[in-house]
């Protein structure tokens, strides 16, 4: 009798488990020291339709990759440093601030700056900054197109292209709620390829903070796949429903990274950020508009 009930909950604690349990895997660690790791993935159909247009840009297989080649961490420490002069000028009251060198938008308490009209921006950024945030979207660009196979002549950058800055510090607005489950293609219209550049490192500089990708939504055998940020570490997927993700809540420290995101559609295409801080001119560095398309 004993033996039977002992049986039948070992049997509905199995079922249990393989049924409802979430699946978690380690898709590149903190420890590692990555050359190239790839998880090939189907297309969502919606992406595959819109992407079809596009000719040069058409991936051939969706899916992800992660690198810590691409970027060198003298190349990545640069880009921390010109991440936290930017945020000491303007940061969220909640947990999530944004740096967009393109349209110049700064977070500031519960709103947004332009980083161009402030004063002190003048000093921030040199030349090195310059010319290192160029190289590494160019090398990024060239990661992603040889990646899924594209002519980089037809990756174009877009916007938003941003540094962020996440802390524990609870959410005051939507902005701030970074760790929703989400499709790039869907929040973002014009994105078909996302990167992202990490500037610190999990376990050391802050907690909690993985990026987390959500396969099989919905069905028997969730997926959980984790990327754990390592400073000058790039990730690049497409943007379409096959890489629905979101980022945990960081439980402590300060999480710096960058999203370079990427479309095959000119009519989105962004020039690279001019940084420009001529004196006597009161716009430059932009209005926080949408930028012509590169020439
Ligand atoms: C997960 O389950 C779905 C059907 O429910 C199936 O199409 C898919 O191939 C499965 N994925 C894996 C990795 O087993
Ligand atoms: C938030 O992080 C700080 C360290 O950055 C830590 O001291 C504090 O306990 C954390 N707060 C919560 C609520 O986890």
């Amino acid at each position: 009798m004993w033996a039977r009930v002992v049986l039948m909950v070992g049997i509905a604690a199995i079922v249990y488990f393989t049924t409802f349990r979430t699946r978690e895997k380690k898709f590149a660690t903190q420890r590692e020291v990555l050359e190239l790791r790839t998880q090939p993935l189907d297309c969502s159909r919606p992406y595959l339709d819109e992407i079809s247009k596009f000719a040069g840009c058409i991936p051939n297989r969706c899916g992800r990759f992660v690198s810590d080649k691409i970027v060198s961490p003298a190349e990545a420490g640069i880009l921390l440093d010109l991440a936290r002069a930017g945020f000491e000028m303007g940061q969220s009251s909640g947990g999530a601030s944004i740096l967009d060198l393109h349209s110049g938008a700064l977070s500031k308490g519960t709103q947004f700056v332009n980083v161009y009209r402030l004063p002190e921006a003048k000093k921030l950024f040199t030349n090195q900054h310059i010319n290192v945030y160029r190289h590494v979207k160019a090398k990024i660009q060239q990661a992603v197109a040889e990646n899924f196979r594209l002519s980089v002549d037809a990756l174009h950058l877009t916007h938003p292209t941003f540094f962020s800055r996440l802390t524990n510090v609870t959410a005051k607005t939507i902005h701030d709620e970074y760790w929703h489950a989400h499709v790039d293609k869907e929040t973002y219209n014009s994105f078909h390829y996302t990167t992202l550049l990490y500037l610190t490192d999990y376990g050391k500089d802050f907690t909690g903070g993985r990026f987390v990708f959500i396969d099989n939504e919905g069905k028997h055998n969730r997926t959980h796949v984790y990327i754990e940020p390592k400073r000058a570490r790039v990730s690049g997927f497409t943007s379409g429903a096959e890489n629905m993700h979101h980022v945990e809540q960081v439980t402590g420290g300060v999480r710096y990274a960058i999203t370079i995101s990427f479309t095959c559609d000119r009519e989105y295409a962004m020039a690279d950020p001019k940084f420009a801080l001529d004196d006597d001119d009161d716009d430059a560095g932009g209005t926080g508009e949408e930028r012509p398309a590169e020439p």
